[in-house]
């Protein structure tokens, strides 16, 4: 990374003069002074906005990596659901301390809070809000808002604490900072998801600094009572200081609402401008008040909050992947990714108030449903010591709670939309080789937990889908170990029994390498189960064989292109078409099944045109949503890379750094993963150690392994920016001629590598090697037709379309 880099792009925003850019500016010119082993400055690339509209949720407040902290803006904007705070549009309605980062579903969090209003407030626990008078600025670390009020707030963050800055406007001197401690995101959508506030306390202390603690429940995860603790400092004395119990009634009497009365409290100040640093703890007040005192004691200024921000997100995250670039569109891709990848889960070690154990603890898993495919291979190769605390934390919430989490937040499992996808994960960390401090037996037992013990239905039944658990574990797994498949009898049957199969080849991936011999061989089997939801009768746009929902002795009708399902229906958020792709370890019976490699190709083709599907522009392919995020890439399946690169590269033109730059919800950071993965010119198959090769976007990209490892992924003949001659040409891996279109883990990743790309501009065959791997399908099968694992069946039932009504829900999808 070169400095000159930083400098001019420095002095393209000096312009502006800005609180972020003077601190720039400082720390540059700190840099350019202090030789050549100090960190450069990569936060400068992080457009914090990014993507936080249009649904992509990002949060752009202000946190440490994996923070416990998620400062940042609160706005109501009536009959719309702000995710993770953020809304262009709407009042304020506070700032508070806990986030999650790019979800869908429903909004968790917005507790603990604080908000900034000028003059006499007669009703302070009334649902105040505040409108905005200019658009919210931020970088990585600082964040800014001003009110109708003319009031600045300023944010700073710790992992564990919290830091405001408010300057009111200089001809006001009653300036008052509210805490209604019954704040919380609300939910406009009607489902039931909303979170509740349960009651709460709020206390002055005799030396003027305030301790809370609230009880919430419910939001997207459906999660009971959970308790936070705060504790709040001031650095002026204020003139007066109350604590309140309310709303009050125009009587003058206390409003109960619901079974919870409002606390919360008023400082009012002279001064202009106020500090504010706040602890957060899940276990206690007093273990609040000493995150604060440890992390932003009261001699710590708000600009050293802000540069220790930086400083973390430098050192830990954002110089982990270095590249030769001078592109600032693609710097600021590449770090912004990064950066909202690695804000959850929240590293929780020492604030579980659940359980004692010496193992590290870690929350807001939302979800691995979304996060398994991309996500979970990047940290292992970035930050492999987050990584396994996370696996162990995983096993531990098992050995605790009783399952692995699939979702998880506020100390609870749930929801969990498919299958029990920390199976593949904890397989993706086995087979590469992860063992440090993680119990692989206790592991392997978790995930046999998944395999064969349905969870106990969520009390009450979930009415999203009241079926059995969306909770953890696998709700339809009676049916799939009765029959092989799963029936109408559950909900969302055709996308479970999709995923329990994968989830099952990774619980075969583990228990072989354990030398569990008996184990492996049942699993496998079971992994290939899928197979008895394909119905070769099926049929749309001239292709045969898809998965479908079936009944003992039927196959049903359904609409194969619909992709608007949801709790309720046999396939979530995705259709058929999509979900046909989807067992990856079993690629080359899917291959036949789809009647071969060139009707597979016609079909991956087809995904992909516009119009294809008759309906014109309609593309089938959904870059909004991980369920496909595989497909580009299934062209290495039948040695056509040049086809992947040249599908995935146009699904990556969706993303920019723009508030609308994401095509679908982050998901907490899937989104972004994805487009990572296209940057190296690597595509991880999680659960096995192949990666699918592709092509890199830069003539040089290095990632730090740790202990001293590197991964070198260089390319020439191309132009650098990802744009021109993206085709490859060769392939040299460690030096050597490559003709595989898949490479696995030891070859590079193990102990470092380099891989080199001759890039052109014309498609060439390169890739003439053995195929990337099929484990289920059986050693270099494609079979063209099955003989086994389908009911030839007569009847067909059809099943009434759900697409208007699943459209109307679309935009609400996680
Ligand atoms: C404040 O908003 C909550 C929902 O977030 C609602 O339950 C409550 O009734 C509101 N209180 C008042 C006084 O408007
Ligand atoms: C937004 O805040 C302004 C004051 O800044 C207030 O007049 C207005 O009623 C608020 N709007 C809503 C929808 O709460
Ligand atoms: C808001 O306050 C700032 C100082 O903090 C002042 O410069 C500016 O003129 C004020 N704007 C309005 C609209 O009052
Ligand atoms: C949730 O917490 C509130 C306040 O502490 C309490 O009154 C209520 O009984 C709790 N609910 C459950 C189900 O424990
Ligand atoms: C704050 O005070 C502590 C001792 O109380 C000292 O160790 C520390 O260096 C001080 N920090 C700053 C930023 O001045
Ligand atoms: C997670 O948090 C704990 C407690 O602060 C800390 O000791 C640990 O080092 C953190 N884990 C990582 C990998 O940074
Ligand atoms: C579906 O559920 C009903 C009611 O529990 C049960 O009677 C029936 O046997 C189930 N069908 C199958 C195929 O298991
Ligand atoms: C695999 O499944 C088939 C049919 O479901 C069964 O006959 C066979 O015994 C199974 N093999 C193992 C090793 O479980
Ligand atoms: C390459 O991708 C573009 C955009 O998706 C598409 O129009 C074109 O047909 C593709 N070329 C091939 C050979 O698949
Ligand atoms: C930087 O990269 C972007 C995206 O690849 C490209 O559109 C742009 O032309 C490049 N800019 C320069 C100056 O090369």
């Amino acid at each position: 990374m070169s400095i000159t880099v930083s400098y001019l792009c420095l002095i393209s925003q000096v312009h502006l003069l800005s609180y972020q850019d003077m601190f720039l500016l400082l720390f540059t010119i700190a840099l350019l002074t202090a030789g050549s082993d100090a960190i450069a400055d990569y936060s400068q690339y992080v457009k914090v906005f990014s993507g936080t509209e249009n649904g992509g949720n990002n949060f752009p407040g202000v946190a440490r990596p994996f923070g416990m902290v998620k400062l940042g803006p609160d706005l109501l904007y009536v009959g719309t659901d702000s995710y993770s705070g953020y809304l262009p549009i709407g009042n304020f309605s506070g700032f508070s301390m806990m986030h999650e980062q790019g979800t869908g579903g429903a909004p968790k969090y917005g507790t603990v809070a604080q908000l900034p209003l000028v003059g006499t407030i007669s009703n302070p626990l009334s649902n105040i809000t505040v409108g905005r008078q200019a658009p919210d600025q931020g970088s990585l670390g600082y964040y800014r808002s001003i009110t109708k009020q003319n009031v600045t707030a300023e944010l700073a963050a710790s992992s564990r604490a919290g830091a405001y800055q408010y300057t009111f406007p200089a001809a006001s001197t009653t300036n008052n900072v509210l805490i209604d401690v019954s704040h919380v995101l609300p939910s406009f959508r009607g489902q039931g998801l909303g979170q509740d506030y349960a009651g709460g306390e709020f206390t002055i202390m005799p030396d003027g600094h305030y301790e809370a603690s609230g009880v919430y429940n419910n939001g997207w995860n459906r999660s009971p009572n959970w308790t936070i603790y705060s504790c709040g400092y001031f650095n002026s004395t204020p003139v007066r200081a109350s604590a309140f119990t309310g709303p009050i009634s125009s009587s003058g009497t206390v409003i109960s609402r619901s079974s919870s009365i409002p606390v919360g409290g008023m400082y009012t100040f002279k001064d202009s401008t106020v500090f504010s640093r706040v602890g957060l703890s899940w276990i206690s007040k007093a273990q609040a008040c000493q995150n604060v005192q440890e992390q932003i004691p009261s001699n710590m200024s708000f600009a050293e909050v802000v540069q220790g921000t930086k400083d973390a997100w430098n050192s830990q995250i954002l110089s982990k992947i270095t590249t030769t670039t001078t592109n600032s569109t693609n710097l600021q891709l590449l770090y912004t990714s990064l950066y909202f990848m690695n804000i959850l889960p929240t590293n929780r070690t020492g604030e579980n108030p659940k359980w004692e154990s010496s193992e590290p603890y870690y929350d807001d898993i939302f979800t691995l449903w979304d996060l398994f495919r991309c996500s979970t291979a990047l940290l292992q190769v970035i930050e492999p010591a987050i990584y396994e605390e996370y696996i162990r934390s995983m096993i531990d919430i098992w050995r605790h709670d009783g399952y692995l989490p699939d979702g998880r937040s506020s100390n609870y499992n749930g929801r969990t939309q498919g299958g029990s996808n920390a199976d593949n994960v904890l397989a993706d960390a086995f087979v590469k080789g992860v063992r440090g401090k993680i119990n692989w037996q206790d592991g392997y037992a978790a995930m046999v937990k998944d395999a064969e013990v349905t969870p106990p239905n969520t009390t009450p039944p979930d009415p999203m889908a009241p079926d059995s658990s969306t909770r953890e574990g696998r709700g339809a797994l009676p049916d799939w170990l009765q029959y092989g498949f799963i029936t109408p009898n559950f909900t969302r049957s055709v996308s479970r029994a999709v995923e329990y199969a994968y989830n099952d080849f990774s619980l075969s991936q583990v228990a072989g390498g354990l030398g569990k011999a008996v184990d492996a061989d049942k699993y496998l089997n079971r992994s290939r189960n899928w197979r008895n939801h394909w119905n070769n009768e099926a049929s749309v746009l001239g292709f045969n064989g898809f998965v479908v929902p079936r009944n003992l002795k039927s196959f049903q009708e359904v609409n194969i292109l619909n992709a608007g399902g949801y709790w309720m229906d046999p396939y979530y958020q995705a259709s058929s078409w999509s979900y046909s792709f989807g067992d990856i370890h079993d690629m080359a019976r899917i291959i036949g099944l789809m009647g071969g490699r060139e009707r597979f190709l016609g079909r991956l083709d087809t995904t992909f045109t516009p119009g294809a599907s008759g309906t014109p522009g309609r593309v089938l392919f959904d870059s909004t949503n991980e369920p496909t995020f595989n497909v580009p890439y299934l062209y290495n399946f039948i040695n056509l890379p040049n086809h992947s690169v040249n599908r995935s590269r146009s699904v990556a033109k969706s993303y920019n750094t723009s508030p609308t730059g994401l095509p679908g919800n982050s998901d907490a950071g899937a989104m972004h993963t994805w487009l990572l993965w296209n940057m190296i010119g690597l595509y991880p198959v999680t659960g096995q150690t192949t990666f699918l090769i592709h092509a890199p976007w830069f003539e040089s990209l290095t990632i730090d392994l740790g202990g001293g490892k590197k991964l070198q992924v260089t390319s020439s003949g191309s132009d650098g920016n990802g744009d021109r001659n993206i085709f490859v040409q060769s392939v040299k891996l460690n030096g050597q001629t490559w003709t595989k279109s898949w490479l696995v883990w030891d070859d590079i990743f193990k102990n470092g590598g380099t891989l080199h790309f001759e890039l052109g501009n014309s498609m060439v065959v390169w890739a003439t090697g053995e195929l990337p791997p099929s484990p289920a399908s059986g050693p270099g099968q494609l079979v063209i037709r099955p003989d086994d694992g389908n009911a030839n069946v007569p009847q067909v039932v059809r099943i009434p379309s759900k697409e208007s009504g699943a459209r109307r829900l679309r935009s609400f999808m996680w």
